[in-house]
């Protein structure tokens, strides 16, 4: 998979992709970010990527020149499943979500700053509009980010255990069951029984058990659409 990221501040990004597993993807092959300025597809000497607001009113916009030019420059290199521009009025991103792009070859994704984009974006080369909760962020970097990241970790190959991902809390529509290693017992704290017991039935059971608890009682939202499947 390759993942191009267009931003004003490349620098916000180069940490999250240069470390952990999300360098482990890229130097196995399995995934390829790459960072784009946006201020390399400006047209003035100023390397301005935004302008006033048409009609007034407070914060500048991102002007769709350096955005069309940049996406052009890409397209010419190799088709895109999805143009996304990350925006807190955009579909919220959820597990089945990142499942989906995951199964994708090449994204491009926008992140957003200013008071927004020339809406024409919008319009003309976005094809989906993805926000990371009801918050609002200085930048889509830091969304960006976390999409890519969530989308990257579920490719074969990326995680040393194979299933690791299939177990993650969502996966099935409740949250992960508790986990614990050694020690045993520490300050008398003790790892539940069944845990130690060898018995691979009985804990499987166990985790569904947990997992559906945790889910009643820390999310009754999830619980009430996974009951109701
Ligand atoms: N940009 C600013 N806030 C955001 C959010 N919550 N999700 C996606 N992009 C954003």
């Amino acid at each position: 998979m390759r993942i191009d990221i267009i931003t004003v501040v490349p620098e916000l990004l180069e940490g999250p992709f240069s470390a952990s597993i999300m360098k482990r993807a890229a130097d196995k092959g399995i995934a390829e970010v790459h960072l784009h300025n946006l201020r390399d597809y400006s047209s003035d000497n100023y390397n301005s990527v935004d302008d006033y607001a048409f009609g007034g009113g407070a914060g500048m916009v991102m002007s769709i020149g350096p955005i069309d030019r940049c996406i052009k420059t890409l397209k010419e290199e190799r088709k895109y499943d999805e143009v996304i521009y990350m925006s807190p009025d955009g579909h919220q991103l959820d597990q089945a979500l990142s499942n989906q792009l995951s199964l994708k070859e090449n994204l491009i994704i926008l992140a957003g700053h200013y008071k927004g984009v020339d809406e024409r974006v919008r319009e003309h080369l976005v094809t989906m509009e993805i926000s990371i909760g009801d918050y609002v962020l200085s930048g889509g970097e830091l969304a960006a980010a976390v999409l890519a990241d969530s989308v990257i970790r579920l490719l074969p190959g990326v995680l040393n255990d194979e299933t690791s991902a299939l177990t993650d809390s969502f996966q099935d529509g409740l949250l992960a069951p508790p986990v614990y290693t050694r020690p045993a017992e520490y300050n008398g704290w003790e790892v539940p029984e069944i845990l130690r017991s060898g018995n691979l039935k009985g804990i499987e059971q166990w985790r569904h058990d947990q997992s559906v608890e945790r889910t009643k009682k820390k999310r009754p939202d999830l619980y009430k659409k996974y009951s109701s499947d």
